[in-house]
């Protein structure tokens, strides 16, 4: 007899079905209850709430497991690389050989961007962070493909493999050219034999006299930066492509709401806040203590960026393998960085604290991502780009997941209204002293 849930409410009792994720994972399906009872359920934050079904990420929190379309990350940090996890993701299959030679082609072959684009960059101004650059980029890039950017589902899922290949490889170029120039530095074009991450290097940091050659180690942590930020299931940003996507918008307009969705600190800024916060602790010569007695406190502003997730009662996964390799890029450089020290004795300390412990506050994805990005000598406003570029297949595949869903419905919220009950107009002249607004 499959699972039911009962709702007994207003005198009455409710009964609806159970729903079983592939990992067992249980919902109880209410979306027939406020037309049977006129109540609506409550859950702001969505924390319990399943806004779709898909297919793409598994996580279990309490675990700490994560897996793309069935594969731990664990196997894919160690076998796999981005652009073939990226195909994973999106396409829900290892790729052949031949497969994944052709979806290389396509994103070596997209990598230039229109040469009116350029002049774009020269609106902003010095100042401009470049998480508005790249969304207002990315926006604009769905203007120059009219034929897939056409809020036509059907028309723009039939170039989806070609509008997915376009956003995989040209969101390298934009983010390079919103560095190159922000800092006044000529643009570097694309060159066609180049490999993602070096590629992407290559335009961020080549200079008219001396070519950047990015060392195997650095590709290498870049590549797995990359992956491991490839899809984390509904998340913020997630969640907002797929809104977006719900009501017929294309793949460009959608990825790009999902970066303005990443920008914020307690989302995809939280890899530039924790290495400031890092960079604090240094400088006052802290060893973290003051740092972790003011998070303790639980005022939100004092809150230790890069501890906590709304999923993950466990450790992060992506966080170990990220702990190991800012050790092994740092140490293959022949470098070291305080930051990192710095890191590992907050996450020594807060796994042995009762506060921390209680509320099972473990580092998350971006605890140790930014020294990675350090070390390649990525500046940290550039960050959360990089959090962006890493997160593109995901957002692809989720868009693609919804807008090929013949049954998906636009997405609409209900509310609990909390405002002035029913009043009249008032004539300007009956309204007295205006009461403070
Ligand atoms: C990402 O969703 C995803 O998958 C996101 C992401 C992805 O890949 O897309 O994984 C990427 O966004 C990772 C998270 C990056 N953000 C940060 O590192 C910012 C710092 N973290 C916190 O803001 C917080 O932990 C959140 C936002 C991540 C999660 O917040 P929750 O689940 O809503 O936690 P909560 O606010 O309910 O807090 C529960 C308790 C509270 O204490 P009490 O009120 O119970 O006493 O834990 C405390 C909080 O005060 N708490 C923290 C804390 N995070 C939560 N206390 C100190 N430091 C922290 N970091």
């Amino acid at each position: 007899m499959p699972e039911t849930g009962k709702i007994i409410v207003g005198g009455r009792e409710y009964e609806y079905p159970v729903m079983v994720g592939t990992e067992a994972e249980k919902a109880i399906d209410v979306r027939q209850f406020r037309k049977d009872s006129g109540y609506i359920c409550f859950d702001e934050g969505f924390g319990n709430t399943g806004s779709c079904e898909s297919a793409i990420t598994f996580i279990d929190g309490e675990k700490g497991i994560l897996r793309y379309r069935g594969y731990p990350i664990e196997e894919l940090a160690q076998h796999s690389n981005f652009i073939e996890s990226a195909y994973l993701i999106i396409y829900g299959e290892l790729p052949t050989e031949q497969q994944l030679a052709r979806f290389r082609g396509l994103i070596l072959g997209n990598a230039s961007i229109h040469q009116s684009m350029f002049h774009m960059f020269e609106s902003f101004p010095p100042t401009a962070h470049p998480m508005a650059i790249l969304s207002a980029m990315l926006n604009s890039l769905g203007c120059y493909y009219p034929e897939m950017a056409s809020n036509n589902r059907q028309q723009d899922l039939e170039h989806f493999d070609r509008s997915a290949t376009i956003l995989l490889s040209k969101v390298r170029t934009l983010a390079a050219m919103s560095y190159r120039a922000r800092h006044g530095r000529p643009f570097n074009h694309p060159r066609g034999q180049l490999p993602y991450c070096a590629n992407f290097l290559h335009m961020m940091f080549t200079e008219p006299y001396s070519d950047f050659i990015a060392r195997w180690e650095v590709d290498r942590a870049l590549n797995l930066f990359l992956l491991l930020h490839a899809d984390h299931e509904q998340n913020c940003s997630t969640s907002t492509v797929r809104m977006v996507a719900s009501g017929g918008a294309n793949l460009f307009a959608s990825v790009a709401a999902g970066v303005c969705a990443l920008w914020g600190p307690a989302h995809g800024g939280a890899n530039v806040a924790v290495v400031k916060m890092l960079q604090r602790i240094h400088d006052e010569g802290d060893d973290g203590t003051r740092f972790i007695e003011a998070a303790r406190s639980g005022d939100k502003g004092k809150r230790l960026y890069g501890f906590g997730h709304r999923v993950y009662r466990n450790y992060d996964p992506r966080a170990k393998i990220l702990r190991e390799a800012a050790m092994a890029v740092l140490s293959s450089l022949g470098r070291s960085d305080p930051l990192l020290d710095i890191a590992m004795k907050l996450e020594e300390v807060t796994l042995k604290d009762e506060y921390f412990i209680e509320r099972k506050l473990y580092p998350n994805v971006d605890f140790y991502s930014g020294i990675i990005l350090r070390a390649i000598g990525i500046p940290d406003d550039m960050f959360t780009v990089m959090f962006a570029m890493g997160r593109m297949p995901g957002w692809i595949a989720q868009w693609r997941e919804i807008a090929s869903d013949p049954k998906s419905k636009i997405h609409r919220p209900r509310q609990i209204y909390t405002g002035s009950g029913l009043r009249s107009y008032v004539p300007m002249e009956q309204r007295g002293e205006a009461a403070s607004v």
